[in-house]
Order: C-alpha cells, then sequence, then structure tokens
C-alpha cells in the first residue's frame, strides 16, 4: 500500500468554496443516473429471519430468499436476532474511535505490507483514483488468525465489542448460508463443515461529508469476494448503491436491518445461479456516514469452484481455487467492478 491522506483529516480542514485534491474527482460518477426507491416499483427484497425459522412460515420465506439472491444478489433483513445490546455497543466504540484525534488513530494504523488496522486498502499506484473514505479492517475468525494487537483499545471497550459483534455476526451469516445451500439443492451439513471454521473479515468504513460529493467515490464499484456479505449502516445515512439493470439503484437504510449480498466466491459455488453483485458507496455533503461490513468465506483450506451438484446439467461456467490463493489475489487486484469475478471465469 501507498501512503495516502487521512480523508477525515483532509475533508476537515475544506470549506465549501475548496476544491478537492484531483486524486479524488471521477468525472464517471456525475454523470451516471441514480435510482431512488420510490423512482420506480422495484425494491430491494425484506427477508424476515424470524420467518425463515418458523415451521409454518419458513417455506414461503425460503421461497422468497431463493429468489433474492436469484434476482437481487442483495436483500434486507429484519428480525435477525443479533442482539440489539451487541450492535448498540458496537455502533458507539466505532463512533468514538472515528472521533478521536488523529494522531491516536494513527496508533492503530495499518502496519506497512498488511491490510489489517485503520487506513485504506487496494491502492496500487501514485495514479490511482482514491476513495473518499478511512476504515478499520481484521480478520476476525477463526479465532486463531485474529491479530489482536491491532485491534484499537481506544475507546477500552472496542475489542470486546468487535469479539461479540463478529461472534454474533457470523451465527447469523452460518444460519442464512444453510438456507442458502438448501435453497439451491446442496447437502446442509456439507455447507456447515464448510463453514465451521469459515473466515469473516470486519470493514468499518467511515465516509466523510465532502463539499462536492457528486465528484467522489466513497467507495469504487466493485463485487465482494465472499460468500455472503452482512451490513450494517451504522447511523442510517444512506450511500449504498448497486448495479442494476445498468444503473445504479440507491439502498434505502431500514433502521436495525442488515443489508446482505451474495460475493463471487457464493456465485463460483452456484455456478452462477446466485449473483454476486456490482455495488458502491457515494458521500454527501452534510453528514459521516459509518458502515460495518461482515465477510464471510469458508475455511481457509477449502477449494471454491462450482458445485459438482450444480454443473451437472451444464458446464462448469468458473475456475476451481484454493481459497487462501483465491483470497491473496483478491487484496492484490484493484477494486474494479465485477473484473476479479471476471479472471475466475472460463
Ligand atoms: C461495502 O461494500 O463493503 C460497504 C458498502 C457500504 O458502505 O454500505
Ligand atoms: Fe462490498
Amino acid at each position: 500500500t501507498l501512503p495516502v491522506d487521512n480523508v477525515q483529516a483532509l475533508a476537515s480542514t475544506l470549506s465549501d468554496s475548496d476544491h478537492i485534491p484531483t486524486r479524488y474527482i471521477r468525472p464517471e460518477a456525475e454523470s451516471e443516473s441514480v435510482i431512488t426507491p420510490g423512482d420506480t416499483e422495484d425494491d430491494i427484497p425484506v427477508i424476515d429471519f424470524h420467518k425463515l425459522l418458523d415451521a409454518e412460515l419458513s417455506e414461503a420465506e425460503s421461497s422468497k430468499l431463493h429468489l433474492a439472491c436469484q434476482n437481487w444478489g442483495f436483500f434486507q433483513l429484519i428480525n435477525h436476532d443479533v442482539p440489539e445490546e451487541v450492535i448498540q455497543r458496537m455502533m458507539l466504540v466505532i463512533e468514538e474511535f472515528f472521533k478521536l484525534p488523529l494522531d491516536e488513530k494513527m496508533l492503530f494504523k495499518q502496519p506497512p505490507g498488511q491490510v489489517e488496522g485503520y487506513g485504506q486498502m487496494f491502492i496500487f499506484s501514485e495514479e490511482q483514483k482514491l476513495d473518499w473514505a478511512d476504515m478499520l479492517f481484521f480478520y476476525t475468525l477463526p479465532l486463531h488468525v485474529r491479530k489482536i494487537g491491532l485491534w484499537p483499545t481506544n475507546p477500552s471497550t472496542f475489542r470486546d465489542a468487535l469479539d461479540k459483534y463478529s461472534m454474533e455476526v457470523k451465527k447469523l451469516a452460518n444460519c442464512l448460508l444453510g438456507f442458502m445451500a438448501k435453497n439451491l439443492g446442496l447437502d446442509a451439513a456439507e455447507m456447515a463443515t464448510m463453514l465451521e471454521n469459515g473466515a469473516q473479515r470486519v470493514r468499518i468504513n467511515c465516509y466523510p461529508p465532502c463539499p462536492e460529493d457528486k465528484k467522489v467515490l466513497g467507495l469504487s464499484p466493485h463485487s465482494d469476494a465472499s460468500f455472503l456479505t452482512l451490513v450494517l449502516q451504522v447511523n442510517d445515512v444512506p450511500g449504498l448503491q448497486i448495479r442494476r439493470n445498468d444503473k445504479w439503484f440507491a439502498v434505502k437504510p431500514l433502521p436495525g436491518a442488515f443489508v446482505a449480498n451474495i460475493g463471487d466466491a457464493l456465485e463460483i459455488l452456484s455456478n452462477g445461479k446466485y449473483k454476486s453483485i456490482e455495488h458502491r458507496a457515494v458521500t454527501n455533503t452534510e453528514k459521516e456516514r459509518f458502515s460495518i461490513a461482515a465477510f464471510h468465506g469458508p475455511n481457509t483450506d477449502a477449494t471454491i469452484g462450482p458445485h459438482p451438484e450444480l454443473v451437472l446439467k451444464g458446464e462448469p461456467l468458473y475456475k476451481s481455487v484454493d481459497y487462501e490463493s483465491y483470497m491473496k489475489l483478491y487484496f492484490a487486484s484493484k477494486l474494479d467492478g465485477k473484473s476479479f469475478l471476471g479472471r475466475m471465469k472460463l
């Protein structure tokens, strides 16, 4: 990673009439049209986790989930059973951390050559356009991969809050992936084994307001490498947009809900049946926005490839690769729409 400015610090020095550095200006961002909910009948499916677990309602809700995974690749999840208290504590430590003076946050900066810690990711050249955001990033599961020394100790409850959040969200992701496996006609026990020591990574995004908000992007268009990502839009400030029918579609934060999305690894495993959708984040002129993305993948020694059950009647559409090398490749690539997934296609 190359050294780049801290965006929160940069944003705090700008007045409304200041121009922002050209490294952040994205001409393409301004020209693309955005659909906001209400413009169309279409909206992201909402899945009720309690209904999935209910003996009587499960079948219908499960079908709804299957359609969401095939037609949207994204859905909102309500009644998810992650305790309110776990979420509240996590939100609180995030807001407290990002409020700290820069030098105190920098105590937890990414060590050279590493992605974990406080800083930025996917920066490979001096010419590259930069995202209007700072982040914290950690490998949170399996437990033995945690580099706890990189986790902030300010506020003092940060580590404990992230630990609890990580465990609860993992439980939820495993359960959802179980339903998805069943919907795909895969063996739920086989999926459970693949997820037993499954990888989880947590990315905490801080998008400062930007006086030229329409000219920058908070997060470049990309698809996730994971099986399943669960995103919490912490302070309910909108900003997430997904690619749908060749337009950007704004996701309206649903208070208390997780935004769930299919990642590349599940598109690959399902041999294209489930879609990993391109998405991005935009900023606004007024309000700082926070989000927490928890990425879930298989055990690190797993091989990712189209499941044999799902290629019976067709050809495999993607290569098989071991998950470890696959992730290495992802972190060594620039975020660029669905180009990473493209490299996995046969
Ligand atoms: C992400 O794609 O990792 C997060 C998007 C968001 O900030 O909502
Ligand atoms: Fe993402």
